[in-house]
């Protein structure tokens, strides 16, 4: 047994979870166990909905496992990275005991899950330097040791704040947090950047886990399909805090054939131009008078302090496109977060944002 058992709950750590009808290992060809129809929907032509899902679709563990470059008994397939944030939360963290370490501002559902549970919350804000906006890697070990955190959540990327975490600094974390706290470093847009991925360190580190998701460059987010990458162990207990059949069929199968190497191909092709329109649209837009700052970014968005944040939403807005405010979040009170859309779609922002230049 793996010493990342000992962050798990004490009271989960033998639990079982729901023993489902189609977890039995049985052989047969006539299925009567499960309180399923004989017969398919009629809405059903592909006749795939009649029964129960796999819990963790075999084929699409060994693709995702593949991709990744784990092995399948280190990756749990759930309803979107969120959901896997959530199980680490509930089966990690004690209520009202233990805390969640993440790293403001950051992607709000480590907040979230964190609250839900009742664990507390330590932020250590990002630090807002000259290269972007960067982990203080010194405080976030100390304040996870003071503050009793069974989880730290780095984004790498960062959402919003656009750069990754050097590999070495993850390392630092895991280091020395080993045997206190798991490092769960999300990596939701990893494949825009050119970081390599954290699951290198899981064979020297038990207490690392990897967040994946085919919702971002995979071009799949309604098909709700992320991935948490962790010791084998740890993957078992979270497997059985989970609810019993999470992935529908037809999204494993959606996810089956958007990962095939045709699709790959393309999918590659479109994270290539979509860094060439991060290049463009940043040194566009911090040409702009109406614009602060540009930050430098590792993902498929620009993060962009504006002169006039309220007047450059609304321009934008009036010309249809829809960015993020993100000027409720520390740090960020004249900032929106620009997700990079084709070619066409960021001339129509840098067109919309003409309007905010003063007359030449
Ligand atoms: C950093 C980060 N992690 C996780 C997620 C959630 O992704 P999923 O669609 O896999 O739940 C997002 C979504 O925006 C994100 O920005």
């Amino acid at each position: 047994m793996s010493g990342v058992l000992d962050l798990v709950r004490d009271d989960l750590r033998g639990f079982a979870g729901y023993s489902s009808a189609r977890s039995a290992k049985l052989e047969g060809d006539i299925w009567l166990n499960a309180n399923e129809s004989a017969w398919a929907n009629p809405g059903d032509v592909q006749a795939s909905c009649r029964r129960y899902p796999d819990p963790q679709p075999q084929a699409l563990r060994e693709r995702l496992a593949g991709l990744y470059g784990c092995s399948a008994e280190q990756l749990l397939i759930g309803r979107g990275s969120d959901e896997a944030i959530d199980l680490l939360v509930r089966a990690l963290c004690v209520p009202g005991r233990d805390a969640v370490l993440y790293t403001p501002p950051v992607f709000g559902m480590y907040a979230v899950s964190a609250r839900l549970q009742n664990a507390t919350a330590l932020e250590v804000p990002l630090r807002d330097t000259n290269a972007g906006f960067v982990p203080d890697i010194d405080t976030i070990i100390a304040t996870a040791r003071q503050g009793n955190a069974k989880l730290v959540f780095l984004c790498s990327p960062s959402n919003p704040g656009g750069l990754s975490i050097p590999l070495q600094e993850v390392e630092a974390v895991a280091s020395a947090l080993r045997g206190q706290a798991l490092v769960v470093v999300d990596e939701a847009y990893a494949e825009f950047a050119d970081e390599p991925s954290a699951v290198s360190l899981l064979a020297r580190y038990d207490n690392v886990a990897v967040l994946r998701t085919l919702s971002k460059a995979h071009a799949l987010a309604a098909a709700r399909i992320g991935t948490v990458i962790a010791d084998a162990d740890l993957i078992t207990v979270l497997r059985r805090c989970q609810a019993p059949y999470p992935i529908p069929t037809p999204c494993s199968t959606l996810a089956l054939e958007g990962l095939s190497s045709s699709a790959l191909e393309l999918t590659h092709g479109r994270i290539a131009t979509v860094r060439a329109e991060r290049d463009r649209l940043r040194f566009a837009l911090a040409s702009r008078a109406c614009v602060r700052h540009v930050y430098a970014s590792d993902a498929n968005f620009l993060l962009v302090r504006f002169v006039n944040a309220e007047a450059a939403f609304q321009t934008l807005l009036a010309a249809g496109v829809v960015v993020r405010d993100q000027r409720a979040a520390p740090q960020l009170q004249d900032a929106l977060r620009i997700t990079l859309g084709t070619p066409e779609q960021n001339d129509r922002v840098l067109d919309a944002l003409t309007t905010l230049e003063p007359a030449a």
